[in-house]
């Protein structure tokens, strides 16, 4: 049916070059004006003149725009494109309009935009998009726009604005961002604050306002309490790690991380072992260290890495294979914080290499466990911030751990890496 359409408007432009069918074109004031506005069309109508630099299709059928959809008529500067039935604007629809000065895509469906596409239109100064279906913005969505004076994007499904969004928009004078969905959450709260000092005119305030959580439901951004927010820190510990502790083949490693931040971070490991990386979102069981519902299938029911909801990660059978680097980070709306150890197992007389490719040999002094290390190489970063070697010591059933404080004193001739806690278990096995 369409491609019939089409083949009608190719014949006829044969005859009579210039404007489709279904438009009016004219002149008007030097400019070459395209109007198809009000013709029940379903598609971008072709046989523009190039030289077209106003087009309505306004209050058409157009159910989308597809790549290239305007590739007729490259020196557009104005742009009309409301009250059709757009859903989707896809990539290189509107890239290859670097002249337009006026694009609007109000009261039209479009929840699948391609932001990136904007990049492209630097001149652009007045860009409308309320009353749509957008529920997502790129940070980087207006960083182009530096010509930029209005901006429309009132009535959509706008949870939140990712901090900045606004910045690049140089020339803003005009925001409308009122009715949209707001979540009043930390992530928000940068938006009341750039409110109410920008120059640039928000109009119906009291429209910009929140929808959850329930208790601020209906108020207006710039009423808002102040809220407790701060950004996630972490600290990592690990267990054993106490004088006296006796391992045994098989024992288990505990690591926290203990979170703080506001709202609750979200907890993740990152572990790499020898064997390959190992993700984690934590938890991945429950209180009683089984595997959650849902998660993939472990034998037994027991994942090898038990990460609880209280920041815990158990390794229960440590051993060769559970070497390596683990890492926990903590993510939430204002930012994100990670600390990482490296785990290192030794059997006397053999030596070992650690995380960070040293290698050391075990021994004993005044009957306790120690090590040196070979070739010692500087920790690249904050994440390397600690090393526990664990040690077994033949014939001696008592464990030590040596922290960086005491390690001197029983280990004269070893050389320490700044800001590093080296501990040192040994074990009867
Ligand atoms: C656009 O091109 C047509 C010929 O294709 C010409 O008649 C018209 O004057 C041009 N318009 C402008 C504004 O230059
Ligand atoms: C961006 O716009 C320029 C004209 O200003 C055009 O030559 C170029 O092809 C466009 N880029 C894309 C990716 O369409
Ligand atoms: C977290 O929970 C696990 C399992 O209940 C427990 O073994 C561990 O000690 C807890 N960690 C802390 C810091 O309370």
């Amino acid at each position: 049916m369409l491609g019939l359409r089409l083949l009608c408007w190719a014949l006829f432009l044969g005859l009579a070059r210039g404007c489709p069918e279904p438009c009016d074109c004219s002149q008007k004031y030097g400019f070459q004006i395209a109007d198809c506005a009000y013709r029940d069309l379903e598609a971008v109508p072709p046989g523009f003149p190039a030289n077209v630099t106003t087009l309505s299709l306004s209050v058409n059928r157009l159910p989308g725009l597809p790549q290239g959809a305007f590739g007729e008529v490259l020196l557009l500067q104005s742009l009309w494109l409301a009250h059709n039935e757009i859903r989707k604007v896809a990539v290189g629809a509107l890239a290859p309009l670097g002249h337009l000065k006026s694009l609007d895509l109000s009261h039209n469906l479009i929840s699948d935009f391609a932001w990136s596409d904007l990049h492209n239109l630097s001149a652009l100064q007045l860009l409308k998009m309320d009353s749509n279906e957008l529920s997502f913005i790129p940070r980087d969505a207006f960083r182009s726009l530096r010509a930029l004076r209005s901006l429309q994007l009132n009535h959509n499904r706008l949870h939140t604005l990712a901090e900045g969004t606004f910045a690049p928009l140089t020339a803003l004078s005009h925001l409308q961002i009122n009715d949209n969905p707001f979540d009043c959450n930390c992530g928000l709260m940068w938006l009341k604050t750039w409110a109410l000092a920008t120059a640039v005119s928000i109009p119906e305030q009291d429209n910009v306002a929140c929808i959850s959580p329930h208790v601020l439901k209906g108020t207006p951004l710039s009423r808002l309490p102040p809220l407790p927010c701060s950004a996630p820190s972490v600290h990592l510990s690990h267990q054993p790690n106490q004088d006296g502790a006796e391992l045994r083949p098989g024992f288990v490693l505990v690591l926290h991380c203990a979170v703080d931040g506001q709202p609750a971070p979200q907890l993740h490991w990152n572990i790499q072992t020898p064997g390959g990386t190992v993700e984690i979102s934590s938890p991945n069981v429950g209180p009683d260290g089984r595997a959650l519902p849902g998660a993939p299938a472990v034998p037994g029911g027991w994942p090898r890495f038990q990460a609880f909801a209280n920041g815990s990660l158990l390794i229960p059978n440590f051993g060769k294979l559970e070497e390596g680097t683990y890492s926990c980070l903590a993510t939430n709306e204002l930012g994100s914080a990670k600390s990482s150890v490296n785990v290192a197992l030794a059997t006397m007389g053999e030596g070992g290499e650690d995380a960070l490719g040293r290698r050391f040999h075990g021994k004993a002094v005044e009957g306790k466990g120690c090590y040196t290390v070979d070739n010692e190489v500087q920790p690249s970063g904050p994440e390397d911030n600690v090393v526990i070697i664990y040690f077994t010591l033949d014939g001696n059933p008592k464990a030590a751990v040596v922290g960086n404080r005491v390690a001197g004193q029983w280990c004269p001739g070893l050389i320490l890496v700044l800001a590093q806690i080296l501990l040192l278990l040994s074990t009867h096995f």
